[in-house]
């Protein structure tokens, strides 16, 4: 049994129900309920919130990366060698988990360049949530889709089997 890759996995999922889970909280709880807070409150709340949940994402990226690129590097590309949709629907999650890391890594920063972003952070959040929801959307298709026949060579079947 490969524990590094069934440890790998638990990160990977673990990591993207925080993640999603906590930009879901702060989108839809915490931002309506800390905009009838008077506005000098209201920045100060945002931006000790912003402080913890900085740590949240930068930790969570660093782990999306490794679990991500050992499953795909390690485990799927050889799985699904000959199989043409896998990849580029990988590709695409891949893309758009990167997009997502760049949004969300400018809303927690303190780059002037990224002020604006932070200033419409609720639409920001949306949009990270809506790329998400692509995200898992692909993860899920191509886990339950698993590995066509063709893919298959004779003398990986017992490989696959297990
Ligand atoms: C926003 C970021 C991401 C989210 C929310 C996310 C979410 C998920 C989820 C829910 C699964 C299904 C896990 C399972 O059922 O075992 C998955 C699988 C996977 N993820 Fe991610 N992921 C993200 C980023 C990444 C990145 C950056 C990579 C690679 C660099 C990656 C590579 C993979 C691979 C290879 C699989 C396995 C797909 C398969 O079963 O064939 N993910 N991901």
């Amino acid at each position: 049994m490969d524990w590094i890759a069934i440890v790998l996995r638990w990160t990977h999922i673990g990591t993207a129900i925080v993640l999603v889970g906590g930009t879901c909280f702060l989108r839809f709880v915490l931002a309506p309920a800390a905009a009838q807070l008077p506005d000098e409150h209201h920045a100060k709340l945002k931006e000790l919130v912003m402080k913890t949940w900085k740590k949240f994402v930068h930790g969570g990226i660093a782990l999306f990366l490794i679990s991500g690129l050992y499953n795909y590097l390690v485990v799927q590309i050889p799985l699904h060698k000959g199989d043409k949709l896998y990849h580029p629907l990988v590709g695409t999650k891949i893309l758009l988990s990167l997009g997502i890391f760049f949004i969300a890594s400018a809303l927690v920063g303190r780059s002037k360049t990224f002020e604006g972003m932070r200033r419409n952070s609720k639409r920001w959040q949306s949009v990270i949530l809506l790329m998400a929801v692509v995200v898992v959307g692909i993860s899920g298709f191509v886990k339950v889709r698993g590995v066509p026949a063709k893919a298959i060579a004779p003398s990986e079947v017992q490989t696959v089997a297990r």
